[in-house]
């Protein structure tokens, strides 16, 4: 298999689709980068290349979902994801592993050595804490155990009994892991050393903010778990501008959505700047990222959405502010 791109290629295309994030983008594309080139196998001195599963740390909303699916379609890789804490409930982990692999394997045509190369998205893995008093058979500890065997690679039998093995299955699992940084700034000592500012300062900033397996330990993730997540990067708070950002600026942004919707009933819709601002305002309240950008802007459209296909005269849309009603005009 070629390596098709290049992990600045990788973050060109996963800027059209994901405002941010910048670090998670660059460490997700040399993570993948180096996927592709241990799937080629071969390599000048030899040196087996171990597989990097990654852990994506990062507040709910952020894009942590979205960057693992654009990754996956950028690349041309089956994609899917689990909810660990749906792992969790069940008291049949094995085959609801079993069914995230298959749901894999028909994301992939049903082609096996496709699907051997895909993407597992884990999502909420902060979640598997290891709970006293509980049995080792329902607790979220011994979903770790499971995901660990296929995340070192395994094969794993499929109910039509083909076998999947996991062995280039690249696992990203993510978490909003709430408190970290208090972790963090307990368990950090890189602060004590004497810098002038400018790169040092930089360079100890990075440090500092670098997760170290045991500030995950304190999340209840075994050792050997968090042991099988050497690539660990952050997603950070989405900002009022990037919210603002991800409403016009992305390929399907919400804004060109509804440019679209209203254009097929030969409707030009107009958004006023300082619309997207107070929407970005009222989903910063909502503290849940930019998931309650479409929810807030489907409900500033909802009447006018209803009104158009009533009214051919309707060629124009204009909002001026999220507080007053929008503006029909032929
Ligand atoms: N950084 C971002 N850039 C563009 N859109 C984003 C970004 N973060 C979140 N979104 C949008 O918000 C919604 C939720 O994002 P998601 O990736 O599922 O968040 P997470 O997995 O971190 O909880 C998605 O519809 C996505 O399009
Ligand atoms: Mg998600």
């Amino acid at each position: 298999m070629s390596i098709a791109l290049k992990p600045s290629e990788i973050v060109a295309r996963l800027n059209e689709h994901v405002i941010g994030q910048e670090t998670a983008k660059k460490t997700l594309a040399v993570a993948i980068y180096g996927h592709f080139r241990r799937m080629a196998g071969r390599n000048p001195d030899s040196v087996e290349l171990t597989k990097s599963n990654i852990l994506l740390i990062g507040p709910t909303g952020t894009g942590k979902t979205l960057l693992c699916e654009t990754l996956a379609r950028i690349l041309d890789l089956p994609f899917v994801t689990a909810d660990a804490t749906s792992l969790a409930q069940t008291q049949f982990v094995g085959d609801e592993i079993e069914a995230i692999l298959h749901r894999l394997l028909d994301r992939a045509g049903g082609d096996l050595a496709k699907a051997q190369r895909g993407i597992v998205f884990v999502d909420e893995v902060d979640k598997l804490k290891a709970v006293d008093g509980q049995s080792r058979a329902t607790s979220g500890e011994s979903v770790q155990h499971a995901l660990l065997k296929i995340m070192e690679g395994a094969p794993v039998k499929l109910k039509d009994g083909r076998h999947i093995d996991t062995t280039h299955i690249l696992f990203i699992c993510g978490g909003a892991f709430v408190g970290l940084d208090h972790i963090l700034t307990r368990t950090h000592t890189f602060g004590f050393i004497a810098t002038q500012g400018g790169d040092d300062q930089k360079i100890l900033e990075r440090l500092n903010a670098r997760i170290k397996p045991t500030d995950l330990l304190e999340f209840g993730l075994i050792p050997e778990f968090a042991g099988r997540l050497p690539i660990v990067t952050r997603l950070h708070d989405l900002t009022q501008d990037m919210l603002v950002r991800i409403l016009t600026e992305p390929k399907n942004a919400i804004y060109r959505q509804f440019q679209a919707m209203l254009a097929a009933d030969g409707v030009t819709l107009e958004v006023a700047t300082p619309v997207f601002a107070q929407i970005a305002g009222l989903a910063i309240e909502y503290k849940a990222g930019a998931r309650s950008l479409r929810g807030i802007f489907e409900e500033m459209m909802v009447d006018v959405m209803y009104a158009v296909p009533d009214h051919p005269a309707i060629k124009r849309v204009t909002i001026n502010s999220l507080f007053e009603p929008p503006k029909l005009s032929a």
